[in-house]
C-alpha cells in the first residue's frame, strides 16, 4: 500500500504522539489507510476499552461510536474529525419513549443497538450491536426469565433478532431505520445479479425483510467481512448490500474477487463526513477541545452498564 504525502504526514504525526486512530469500515478507503485500528461497531468499541491505551483516540466515525469510546474510556480525550458526522438513526429513540414503553412493560429488559444516544443507553439493561443482536437477546431474555424483550431503534436489525433468536421483539418505536441500508430493494439486487448470475449477496441487517430474505449471508460488516475470508476461493463474485465503504476494503483485501456494490445509494453521507485533512488538524492540535466528544458524567456513569455488560455477553 503507498500512502499519498498528506496520509503519510498523518502517519509521521500519528506515530509522534500519544494517540490512537481508530475508524470504521465506512470511512474513506485514504482513512481506513492511516488507521491503528480498523473494525466494525462492536470491533472498535472493544479496541477503545481493551487495547487503545493512549491518552486522544481519534475515532474515524459517526457520533455514537465516539460516544460510546467516552463512555468505556472517561479519563482519555476521545475527538471525532466531524461533529456533524451523525447517525439518523439513534435519533429515532429518546430517554422519553424508551420510558414509556418500560411502564408499559415493566417486566421486559430494553436492548438498545448502539446505534442510539447516550441519553437512551443510560436507560438500557444492555446493547447490542449488529454482530452480537441474537446472542444479547437470547442471554438477557434468559436472565430475566422472560421470552419476550423491548428492543430500539433499529426496527429490521429488530426483526432479524427477533427471527434467529426466537425471542419476541417488541420495536421501540417501530419505525426506527438506517436511511442507507432501508432503501436497498430486490430490483436493485436484481440487476446487478442479471450481470453477475453467480455472485453471492451478503448484506447488512439493517436491510428490510426482503432483502434479507433473498440474501446469502446476513451480517454486520466484519461478518461480511469474515464471510468473504472463508468463502473468497471458491467464489468469484460477490455483491455487498451494504455501506460501500467495506467494499472499497475488500476490493483491496481480494483483489482476485469481483465485489459488486447492490446499489448506489449505499453511501453513507454521515460517516462520510470525516475528512484527512481535518484528522491532521486534530494530529496537531490534540488538545483542540472543540472536536471532543464529552458524554456528561452522570449519563456516562449510566451507560457504562449496559456497554459493559455487552461486552463481557460478547466474550
Ligand atoms: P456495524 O455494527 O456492522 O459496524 O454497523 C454499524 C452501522 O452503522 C451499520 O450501518
Ligand atoms: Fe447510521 Fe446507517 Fe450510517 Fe450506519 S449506515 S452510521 S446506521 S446512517
Amino acid at each position: 500500500m503507498k500512502l499519498n504525502q498528506l496520509q503519510n504526514e498523518i502517519v509521521e504525526l500519528r506515530n509522534q504522539k500519544d494517540v490512537t486512530i481508530l475508524a470504521h469500515y465506512y470511512q474513506e478507503l485514504e482513512i481506513q489507510e492511516i488507521a491503528d485500528h480498523l473494525g466494525d461497531s462492536l470491533g472498535l468499541s472493544r479496541i477503545a476499552k481493551e487495547k487503545a491505551k493512549t491518552k486522544y483516540i481519534i475515532f474515524a466515525g459517526v457520533l455514537f461510536m465516539a460516544e460510546t469510546a467516552s463512555i468505556l474510556n472517561q479519563d482519555k480525550h476521545i475527538i471525532i474529525p466531524s461533529l456533524e458526522a451523525c447517525c439518523p438513526l439513534a435519533n429515532f429513540l429518546n430517554r422519553d419513549i424508551v420510558n414509556q414503553y418500560r411502564k408499559e412493560y415493566p417486566e421486559l429488559p430494553v436492548i438498545t443497538y448502539v446505534n442510539s444516544t447516550a441519553e437512551v443507553k443510560a436507560e438500557s439493561d444492555i446493547c447490542c450491536t449488529s454482530s452480537n443482536s441474537v446472542n444479547i437477546i437470547k442471554k438477557i431474555s434468559k436472565e430475566f426469565g422472560v421470552e419476550e424483550v423491548l428492543f430500539g431503534p433499529d426496527k429490521n436489525l429488530a426483526e432479524y433478532a427477533e427471527e434467529r433468536s426466537e425471542i419476541s421483539v417488541i420495536k421501540m418505536p417501530g419505525k426506527g431505520h438506517c436511511y442507507v441500508h432501508s432503501h436497498l430493494n430486490i430490483d436493485d439486487i436484481q440487476e446487478v445479479r442479471e450481470e453477475h448470475p453467480s455472485a453471492q449477496v451478503l448484506v447488512h441487517p439493517e436491510c428490510e425483510k426482503s432483502v434479507r430474505d433473498y440474501a446469502d449471508y446476513i451480517g454486520s460488516t466484519a461478518g461480511i467481512y469474515s464471510f468473504v475470508e472463508e468463502h473468497h476461493t471458491g467464489q468469484k463474485d460477490f455483491i455487498i448490500g451494504t455501506e460501500k465503504g467495506l467494499l472499497d476494503r475488500l476490493t483491496v483485501d481480494f483483489p482476485k474477487n469481483k465485489f459488486n456494490l447492490a446499489s448506489d445509494g449505499l453511501i453513507c453521507e454521515d460517516m462520510k463526513k470525516n475528512k484527512l485533512e481535518t484528522i491532521k488538524m486534530l494530529l496537531e492540535n490534540l488538545d483542540n477541545e472543540r472536536y471532543e466528544v464529552k458524554v456528561p458524567e452522570d449519563i456516562a456513569k449510566k451507560a457504562y452498564n449496559p456497554i459493559e455488560k455487552m461486552l463481557k455477553f460478547s466474550t
